[in-house]
């Protein structure tokens, strides 16, 4: 059976994307930010050695534009290429997807009443392709093969809080019921605090940063409970990306443990918040609907 052994929380700021690309990544400036993710390098290949890896991010405006927004998508494709954001397309390996298991989670999802759009050709942009380079550095091929997942945070309205914490622990459910054993982790990216446009760019709340990231850890679901209207407040227009981070922590259960954090700033406009988290007790409730729907569909 497959499941979800373990979540990691990340940025996905594109400059990391450059530094690594250009082999700056230790240089002055950088430095703080990639050895705080130097554990987990060790871990995932050392330890970890997740199959698949459900990578929760956000597309901007690269695979979609105004034409169409989804809110909640899934890559049931073979492979992803790195989109070009504008300067090139990044110099990284394709995207090599798990089809078989993607699909299994969209029928899951949407018997589970989640209306997930389906995608089966896409590029892929910083949000997917930065958090892959901060966790595995520069492989000929990723190691790992990856589902995206992506939400819509950049046009409002985004999901609530809530919303992506239930979807999370609907993709447990999906994941639970899949019957090759696969070690899947769940990753979700983006954030922390910041603003990118406007009178108040270049926003950075680092105590409300550390906050939520408290929030991941143990038992408690007040992170769920956050409006909107907060995370600008707050954490500034973009801040809002960190619900993707509640679509991972739903995935891991009632409770967790942390393994591993690091949080520093500057990083270009943000801070750089990072996270590895595994359950505790990775009991999720019960859907109201899916075995109904699952024994009508057969
Ligand atoms: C930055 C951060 C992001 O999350 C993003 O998508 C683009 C830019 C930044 O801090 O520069
Ligand atoms: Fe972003």
């Amino acid at each position: 059976m497959a499941r979800i052994t373990a979540g990691v929380g990340s940025s996905h700021v594109p400059l990391l994307g450059v530094a690594a690309d250009q082999g700056k990544d230790r240089d002055a400036y950088f430095k703080p930010i990639f050895d705080g993710y130097d554990w987990t390098r060790k871990w995932i290949a050392d330890e970890a050695k997740p199959d698949v890896v459900i990578l929760v991010y956000n597309d901007h405006a690269s695979a979609f534009d105004m034409s169409i927004v989804p809110t909640f998508a899934i890559g049931c494709g073979e492979r992803y290429a790195p989109a070009d954001e504008g300067w090139g397309p990044r110099p990284v390996p394709d995207v090599i997807g798990h089809p078989d298991l993607a699909w299994h989670i969209a029928q899951s999802l949407i018997l589970d009443e989640f209306d997930m759009t389906i995608i089966n050709e896409m590029d892929v942009d910083h949000g997917l392709t930065v958090p892959l380079t901060m966790m595995y550095g520069a492989p000929e091929a990723w190691p790992v093969k990856v589902i995206p997942l992506a939400v819509n945070v950049v046009t409002y309205p985004p999901p609530s809080g809530n919303r992506c914490w239930a979807l999370g622990e609907a993709i447990a459910r999906a994941v639970n019921s899949f019957d090759e054993d696969l070690n899947v982790q769940i990753w979700g990216t983006g954030g922390m605090s910041h603003q990118l446009q406007g009178q108040r760019a270049g926003l950075i709340n680092a105590e409300w940063d550390n906050r939520f990231m408290d929030g991941l850890v143990g038992d408690t679901q007040s992170l769920r409970s956050i409006p909107h209207i907060e995370y600008l407040r707050e954490t500034g227009s973009e801040g809002i990306e960190m619900v993707m981070w509640l679509i991972m922590r739903g995935a891991l259960g009632k409770s967790t443990k942390c393994l591993h954090r690091h949080y520093h700033v500057p990083c270009s406009n943000t801070a750089i918040g990072h996270i590895v988290l595994e359950p505790v007790d990775g009991t999720v409730p019960p859907s109201p609907t899916l075995e109904g729907n699952n024994a009508a569909a057969q």
